[in-house]
Order: structure tokens, then sequence, then C-alpha cells
């Protein structure tokens, strides 16, 4: 009998930013990128086999179109998926984040991920990652489906720090798991700064970044930039991890800010909230910000340190919402219970 299948996905934190392509179409990114997979902000996605015309898809309560922005990338994606592995099977796709919704934290890392693991699970009845690494459905096989929804969504297949290696082909391209999430126990504070949803989104940032007059000096410091901060990953470093993520996310948000049409995500709160960190930091604390595609602050600091990093933003930002996370064993699939079906 055909089971349903429950996908969840983590989000990840890039360190090392992926911020434009040298080819649209194959997903290659233009520059290495690492993370750390986060154990808290994840993607639960429920699929099974169904007999309709077109696959159905909830996505946070809500049916939503082929018609729709999200309705569209999923869609694709699902067309895709079922093209290069030749199912034909519709599915029956509930998806939710289990972090707010609208508070303004990409989902795109997690959900492609999600969506992934669930679709190709129920198409080849599998309910565990073992079952699809046993048909020949490895994760890195999975995390190269997952790219090609969202491209930092392959850095999710895995658990703890992974690299997407460009290699010097789109051919080469592959994701390495760098060290599992024992290996350091940093955590990922994430300030609320803003729920608003992003004016660029993040697909067509990256088909522009090559405008931008600071791309191509960005590129060529960012191998020296690479090695330097994988050296500070493995010797767990944090000060100089810091300093260097930092200057990494403040670059490609200059990238971003200088590319035609601009992306200008950085906001009043975002800077007030980059000093705090900072002055903290003078103060013997050691934590350290970096910024996705969006105004929120993700401060970096170790386990231990966070509840100290916590209480410091409580009474300096009172009004600002926090998400805790940390650094994460990665992604699962499992059977659905008969009574629990999407
Ligand atoms: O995967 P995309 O297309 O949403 O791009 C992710 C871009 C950044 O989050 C800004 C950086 C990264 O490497 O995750």
């Amino acid at each position: 009998m055909t089971r349903a299948v429950k996908a969840l996905a983590p989000s990840n934190i890039a360190f090392l930013k992926y911020w434009g392509k040298s080819d649209t179409t194959r997903q290659w990114p233009a520059n290495d990128s690492f993370s750390m997979t986060l154990a808290q902000c994840r993607t639960e996605t429920m699929a099974r086999p169904f007999a309709g015309s077109d696959h159905v898809v909830q996505l946070n309560g809500t049916t939503i179109s082929r018609g729709t922005a999200s309705g569209a990338k999923i869609f694709k994606h699902l067309d895709y998926l079922a093209e290069r592995l030749r199912f034909s099977d519709r599915l029956a796709i509930t998806t939710h984040n289990l972090f707010p919704t609208g508070c303004g934290i990409a989902s795109s890392a997690s959900g492609l991920a999600a969506l992934t693991l669930a679709a190709v699970g129920a198409w080849s009845e599998s309910t565990s990652l073992d079952e699809l690494e046993s048909k020949d459905l490895s994760r890195h096989f999975l995390a190269d489906l997952a790219r090609m929804g969202s491209g930092s969504a392959g850095r999710s297949l895995f658990g703890g720090y992974v690299q997407w290696e460009r290699g010097a082909t789109p051919e080469e391209q592959d994701f390495r798991p760098l060290h599992g999430a024992d290996h350091w126990r940093l955590a990922d504070t994430i300030a609320l700064v803003s729920s608003a949803e992003k004016a660029v989104s993040s697909s067509s940032g990256h088909s522009v970044a090559a405008t931008s007059p600071f791309f191509a000096i960005r590129q060529s410091g960012l191998t020296e930039r690479r090695d330097a901060m994988l050296a500070a990953l493995t010797a767990r470093d944090l000060a100089t991890l810091g300093t260097y993520l930092e200057t990494e996310a403040l670059e490609m948000h200059a990238v971003m800010a200088t590319m035609t049409p601009a992306a200008c995500y950085i906001l009043p709160q975002t800077e007030a909230v980059i000093a705090t960190v900072r002055r903290l930091r003078r103060d013997g604390l050691q934590a350290y910000v970096t910024l996705d595609a969006g105004p929120n602050v993700h401060i970096i600091s170790t386990q231990e340190d966070q509840p100290i990093l916590v209480r410091h933003l409580q009474e300096l930002h009172p009004d600002l919402g926090l998400l805790l996370d940390h650094v994460g064993p990665g992604p699962e699939l499992l059977p659905v219970e008969e009574n629990a079906r999407a």
C-alpha cells in the first residue's frame, strides 16, 4: 500500500554567502558557500500520492494554486522532480513552517528541502533517509535535486556545518558535510527586525548580483576568505570566524545595495542591533552578526553564551522579537500514521 510520508527539514544560516550565479539555468553558484544547519527553524511537509489531475498543495493552512507566487515555486519544483525522476503520480502536499510564519525568516531553504524529501519519499514509497539511500537516492543526490528549487536548500539536506562547492563546471558542484553538529555547539539568536515580505526575492537578486561594481571585487577575495573561515571553523576559533562573518555579511549587503535594480534590506533597527552586538563584544561577550537577504539579524555565539546574549538584547531592545536557535542534526523522513494523513 502506498504510504504517506513526513519530511522535517531545517533552515540554515550561511557563514560564507551564496549571492550570484555563474549559470542560472543550471543553478551554478558564482562561489562556494558554507552554512550552519539550524535545529528549530524547520519546515514540516507531508506528501502522499493522490488521484487527481494536478497536485494539491496546502501551505500554512491555505490551499495554493500554480498561479500564486509561492505556488509557482512549489509547483515548478514538483514538475522538475517528476520529470527528472520520471514519476507521474500526483501528490497531495501539506506543508507548514515550525517557526512563526511571516516573521521575515526565509523559508525557502527549509521549504524546498522538505518538499524534495517528502515528494521523493512518497513517490518512491520510502519512509526514511536510509530507505532512500538503499534505493540509490542518496543524500547528495537529494541535495542536488533540492538546490534546483533553491540553492541554499541543498545545504539543508545535511546536519552540522555544510559546504556547497562550486566546482570547475556546473556538473562538478557538490555539497560537502564539513563537521557534525557536535563539532561545535554554536547558537543563532535571531533578532526579528521586520516581518514584511521581501521587496526583492533572492532569485531575482541572484540574477542581477553581477551588475554591482563590487561583485567582481568580492569574488576576487572569496577563496582566501573561505579557507580562513573553514580553518577557524575546524579550530573552533570564534574570534576569527566571527570577524570574517561580519565582513562577509556586510560585503554581501554592499553588493545587494549597489546592484541594478538595488536591494536594500538593512533597516535602522538592523543597524541598531549590530551596534549593540559590537558594544557587547567590547564588554567581553563573544557574539558576531550575520545577515540573510533580509533585515533580521542572526547573532552567532556559543550555546553557553546564548542566555547572556538574550538577557542583554531583551534589556536593550525590549520590543524586539527573538528566535533562539542552534546548530542541528539535519533533516528527517518519517512514515505518517493513518489518522494523521495529509
Ligand atoms: O537559496 P536562495 O536562492 O534563497 O539564496 C540564498 C541567499 C542567501 O540566503 C542570502 C545566502 C545563502 O548562502 O544562504
